[in-house]
């Protein structure tokens, strides 16, 4: 069966089919994964505009769906199922396609299931690699993001510490804003780290022991936080700035500044998730969301999981930012469970997993 998935939480409109195999082992195949993206119209800003972005999307979804199909060969008809982005993410946004989603599935009278986008971004780790070793420790990391998940049976997301502040994309964003490298600062901070020392500047560690006040009963051994370390970033850029009597900092220094800052960060990311999985014997870790991109997170995990024995699954780079493919690998989970959505399905912007 094809499902077709719809993405509008953020500053993406993607859609893409996902084909229902019912093969035990590898219960899907990709058959198409279409994304525009938004980055040229808020890079002006800075950052996303959530106005511009639901007004965007009310003008892409129409052709990115059609080319969804038209890159699979499909027809509507063939469509067996819809699955769209019910939350987190910006409400506007949402909306698009949620509306959009309900609208075709009672025109082609198919049933629609309702994905939570945490949940759409670890089953891209499934999407992409089939059955991995469970229990697994998952890593979600990304714009909006940073949280550990417990899988022991496909679908099952325990949740074992997620940040409380900032999440890892945003701090890679807010740091590039800070240093003048523009937006989406993820990538750009990459790139530039390639030619920086990554030893130029040791940056703090948090390393989380008290229980988070806003969550008393959960553990929180294993959270995060990275707003300490972006101020601490903060301050040291406006030290030099002043010290050097400009804003623009020289372009090998704002270089080790990037390759230091990503070192802490990927670090940090690192140690936590192989630690929850000694902790919860797991049999493998996942990485996944728009930050699992980075080159270095990629290369510090291959090498963590040769040193320590623990297989690391990270999706392709296509699947590791916002796409709507992990929409329907998620929903086609759903979809086994028979939870379709209500008819008066609305979107949720604080949605938790
Ligand atoms: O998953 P995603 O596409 O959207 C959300 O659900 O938030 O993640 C977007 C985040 C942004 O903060 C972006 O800067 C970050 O992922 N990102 C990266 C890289 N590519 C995207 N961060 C570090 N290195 C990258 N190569
Ligand atoms: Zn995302």
């Amino acid at each position: 069966m094809l499902v077709l998935g719809i993405e509008t939480s953020c500053d993406e409109t993607a859609a893409a089919l996902v084909e229902d195999t019912a093969d035990a082992n590898r219960p899907w195949l990709l058959r198409s994964n279409i994304v525009a993206s938004q980055v040229e119209i808020h890079r002006e800003w800075g950052g996303v505009v959530p106005e511009l972005a639901s007004r965007q999307h009310v003008r892409d979804i129409c052709g990115v769906v059609e080319g969804a199909l038209a890159t699979a060969g499909a027809t509507w008809g063939e469509v067996g199922a819809l699955a769209v982005t019910q939350g987190p993410g910006l409400i506007g946004s949402l909306l698009v396609g949620v509306s959009f989603a309900k609208a075709a599935s009672w025109a082609l009278e198919k049933p629609l299931v309702a994905v939570n986008h945490l949940a759409g971004h670890i089953e891209s780790i499934w999407l992409e690699h089939g059955n991995i070793p469970l229990p697994a420790v998952v890593l979600v990391v990304s714009g909006g993001h940073t949280s550990l998940y417990l899988v022991e049976r496909p679908g099952e997301y325990a949740l074992l510490g997620r940040t409380r502040d900032d999440a890892a994309g945003e701090a890679f964003d807010k740091v590039a804003k800070l240093l003048g490298l523009g937006y989406p600062g993820g990538p750009i901070v990459d790139r530039l780290a390639q030619t920086g020392d990554d030893g130029a500047i040791r940056w703090p560690g948090t390393r989380l022991t008290n229980p988070d006040r806003n969550a008393p009963d959960r553990d929180g051994r294993f959270d995060f936080s990275f707003s300490g370390l972006k101020t601490a970033v903060l301050r040291h850029v406006r030290g030099r700035q002043a010290a050097l009597g400009s804003a623009q900092l020289p372009e090998a220094e704002v270089a080790d500044l990037a390759a230091s800052f990503q070192r802490r960060v990927v670090d940090t990311l690192l140690d936590r998730a192989f630690a929850a999985a000694a902790f919860h014997h797991a049999r493998s870790i996942g990485i996944a969301g728009g930050v699992s991109a980075n080159s270095r997170l990629r290369r510090d995990a291959a090498r963590a999981a040769g040193r320590r024995g623990v297989p690391v699954f990270i999706p392709s780079l296509a699947l590791s930012t916002d796409n709507a493919a992990m929409i329907a690998a998620a929903g086609i989970r759903l979809l086994a469970a028979g939870r379709i959505a209500p008819a008066d399905l609305n979107a949720a912007a604080n949605l938790p997993l």
